[in-house]
């Protein structure tokens, strides 16, 4: 396999508009409207969110490999691994009893757990696209306008990525937030969670974690 690359960015550090887009969105509702699809698929998906005993969330999951190992490892919960791609979640294993995969935009999936009072008790982002261009700042979490939306819904959070600017970022916004319990680390991989952390620790790249309990605030 081709070695993969780390994001570029011609960026030097933190975005220069960084803390005047997250303190905006941190002042405001976003009321864009949800996709039927999203919604659709939620609604499917609703009985078996509110039967669980625990939820758990992979944010981006991909082909649903790491939501599989997540239901190892969260035996009492709901693992709930979201994705937008049809074509990742038609390459999905099979799925233990307590997983469940579900195609929908993660800015409506969010929106809608929160509607219906559903919160996580861990969520998990491994390897979000990065969006390493400037212009392209909004599409990351930290800087969309469902950032407020991803906070509320707490649980312990983990964000894993190659990109470290992301994670800085990310770490910033959560200051900006008044978010005190965070911790970013370097990760070395013995055994790789997703398909992507593979792939990125196979070409030698640098991979971090941030970990946060969004609800312990200032
Ligand atoms: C870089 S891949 C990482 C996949 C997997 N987590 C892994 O580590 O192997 C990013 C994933 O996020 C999904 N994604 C990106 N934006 C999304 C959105 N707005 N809603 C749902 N999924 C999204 C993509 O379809 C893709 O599968």
């Amino acid at each position: 396999m081709p070695a993969s690359r780390i994001p570029e960015s011609s960026q030097a550090g933190l975005h220069d508009r960084l803390d005047e887009v997250v303190r905006r969105h941190l002042t405001l509702t976003w009321q864009q409207p949800l996709r039927l699809h999203s919604v659709q698929a939620f609604e499917s998906a609703l009985p078996r969110l509110r039967m669980a005993p625990a939820l758990v969330l992979d944010s981006g999951c991909g082909t649903g490999v790491s939501t599989v190992k997540l239901a190892r490892r969260h035996r009492d919960a709901l693992v709930v691994g979201i994705d937008k791609s049809d074509a990742r979640l038609a390459r999905a294993p099979d799925l233990p009893d307590n997983a469940l995969l579900v195609r929908a935009d993660l800015a409506d999936f969010w929106r809608l757990l929160l509607r219906e009072g559903l919160h996580p008790a861990s969520h998990y982002l491994f390897y979000p696209n990065p969006w390493p261009k400037p212009d392209h700042l909004k599409r990351r979490w930290h800087a969309h306008p469902v950032f407020p939306d991803l906070l509320a819904l707490g649980g312990r959070m983990e964000l894993r990525s190659n990109f470290e600017l992301y994670v800085r970022e990310f770490a910033r916004a959560l200051a900006l937030a008044g978010v005190i319990d965070v911790e970013v680390v370097s990760l070395s991989i013995d055994e790789p969670v997703t398909p992507f952390e593979r792939k990125y620790a196979d070409s030698g790249h640098r991979l971090w974690k941030l970990t946060a309990n969004p609800g312990v605030t200032t």
